[in-house]
C-alpha cells in the first residue's frame, strides 16, 4: 500500500475472492452490507507480523499472554488515559469477546436469570444469553433531540426487580451512540447499589470517530464504583478487520473481581491473533487513525445519499465504527426491511428485528468499505423498491 492508498482501495472483484462471511456467505449476485466485517486492506503492521509468524513456522498454541496484554496496556494508555494493569491478574485473554461474555456470564449467573441490555442493540447478545438459559431484561435507549441515551430509571427499576448483571455494549452497535463518562458512572453507582456486575463490551472503542463529541469512556475509568463492579471486553477484532484471528482481551479493575473462569479457555485464543494484537496496539495507531477518518467521512456521505435515492429513510449518524442504524418505517417494507432489499435489490443488510425491541421497520446498513460500494448498497436498496 502506498502512503496515498486509502485502506478502503479493495474493489468488488477483489472482494468477491474473499473466504470470509460477509463475502462467502451470500449468493455471488448479492452485495453484502451485513455482519461487522470490513472491506480494509490489512494495517502493514499486521501484514508483517503475520508475515513474520509464517516465515517461523509459529503456528502453534496461543502463547504467553504477557506480550499482548502490555500492548494492549501501552495502547489504553496512551489513547484513553486507562492504566489497565493496576495490579496482578487485571487482564486475561480470550478467543473472542463472544467467549469472554458468555464466559463472564456463566461463570456469574444461574439458568433463569435476567441480563440487563439496551436495545436495539447488537444482535448476537440475544443467541448468546439464550445459549445460557438467561433472560434479556430490554431497558431500550432513549431517544432525544439530538441522540440517545440510556434510561437511568429504567435500569434502576430492573436492578431493582432483582437482575445482578448489565451488559453494556460501549460505544453502542447499532446506533454508535459513545456514552459520557457521567451516563457510565451513574450506571456504576445503580450497579454497586444493586451487587450487579457490569460486563462492558468495549469492541467498537478504538473506531469512537475523530470528530465525535465525547471522547471513549473507557468504564473501568469513570468511577471507583465501575471499577469495583465492571468487567470490561476489548479485541483488535473490528478496528483492525481481524475477526477471523480470534483473540480478545479483557480487564477487571478490583482484586477478585475475575470470577472462576475454567482454566482451558486460556488455550482457546489463536496464535495468530496474538501475532496481530500485539502489531495492532504498538504499530497498528496511524492505519487506524486512517481508517478512522474515513469512516467518519462514509457517515457524512451516507445521508445525502440516502436524501437522493431513499428520501423516506431516516438516519442519525452515529459517533463510532461504520454500522448505519436505518430507520425505513416509512417505506411499508413491514417489520423486516432488510428481507425485502434482499429479496428484490440483491444486497444484504442485518435485519432490524434481531436487535430487539426498537427494531422492527428498521435495518443495519455496513458502512465500513469504499464510497463506490457504499453507493451500490444504496442504489440497490432503492432498486427493491422501484
Ligand atoms: C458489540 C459487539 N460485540 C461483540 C462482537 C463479536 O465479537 P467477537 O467476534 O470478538 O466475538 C461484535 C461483532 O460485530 C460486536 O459488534
Amino acid at each position: 500500500m502506498t502512503a496515498l492508498e486509502s485502506p478502503f482501495s479493495l474493489s468488488l472483484e477483489d472482494m468477491r475472492t474473499h473466504r470470509s462471511a460477509k463475502w462467502s456467505r451470500v449468493p455471488a449476485d448479492v452485495l453484502p452490507a451485513w455482519t461487522a466485517e470490513m472491506d480494509v486492506r490489512t494495517a502493514p503492521a499486521i501484514s508483517e507480523a503475520l508475515q513474520t509468524a509464517i516465515g517461523r513456522s509459529d503456528f502453534g498454541y496461543a502463547g504467553s499472554p504477557a506480550p499482548v496484554v502490555e500492548a494492549f496496556a501501552s495502547f489504553a494508555r496512551d489513547v484513553w488515559d486507562w492504566e489497565t494493569q493496576d495490579g496482578p491478574g487485571r487482564t486475561r485473554l480470550f478467543a473472542d469477546v463472544g467467549h469472554g461474555v458468555t464466559e463472564v456470564l456463566r461463570a456469574i449467573t444461574s439458568p433463569g436469570e435476567r441480563v440487563v441490555i439496551n436495545p436495539p442493540v447488537y444482535l448476537s447478545f440475544y443467541p448468546w444469553l439464550r445459549s445460557l438459559q438467561l433472560d434479556p431484561l430490554e431497558v431500550p435507549m432513549r431517544e432525544h433531540a439530538s441522540g440517545v441515551q440510556l434510561d437511568l430509571e429504567g435500569m434502576e427499576h430492573a436492578l431493582a426487580s432483582g437482575a445482578r448483571v448489565v451488559l453494556l455494549c460501549s460505544p453502542h452497535n447499532p446506533l454508535g451512540h459513545v456514552y459520557s463518562a457521567e451516563e457510565l458512572a451513574a450506571v456504576a453507582d445503580l450497579a454497586a447499589a444493586h451487587d450487579a456486575v457490569v460486563i462492558s463490551d468495549e469492541i467498537h472503542a478504538p473506531l469512537v470517530h475523530p470528530g465525535s463529541p465525547r471522547p471513549f469512556a473507557p468504564f473501568l475509568t469513570v468511577s471507583d464504583a465501575a471499577r469495583q463492579v465492571g468487567i470490561a471486553l476489548h479485541s483488535p477484532s473490528k478496528a483492525w478487520n481481524t475477526a477471523g484471528l480470534k483473540l480478545a482481551v479483557g480487564v477487571t479493575a478490583a482484586e477478585g473481581r475475575w470470577p472462576d473462569i475454567r482454566e482451558e479457555l486460556d488455550w482457546a485464543p489463536s496464535i495468530l491473533g496474538q501475532y496481530a494484537a500485539i502489531a495492532a496496539y504498538t504499530d497498528g495507531r496511524e492505519w487506524l487513525d486512517e481508517v478512522r477518518a474515513e469512516i467518519e467521512e462514509r457517515t457524512a456521505q451516507l445521508g445525502p445519499l440516502l436524501a437522493e435515492h431513499l428520501p423516506d429513510v431516516r438516519y442519525r449518524p452515529g459517533h463510532a465504527s461504520y454500522l448505519a442504524w436505518l430507520d425505513c418505517r416509512e417505506l411499508g417494507l413491514g417489520d423486516d426491511p432488510a428481507r425485502v432489499f434482499l429479496e428484490r435489490g440483491l444486497v444484504q443488510l442485518s435485519p432490524g428485528p434481531a436487535f430487539g425491541t426498537g427494531g422492527a421497520g428498521h435495518a443495519r446498513l455496513n458502512i465500513g468499505t469504499s464510497l463506490e460500494l457504499m453507493t451500490e448498497a444504496v442504489r440497490r436498496m432503492a432498486a427493491a423498491l422501484g
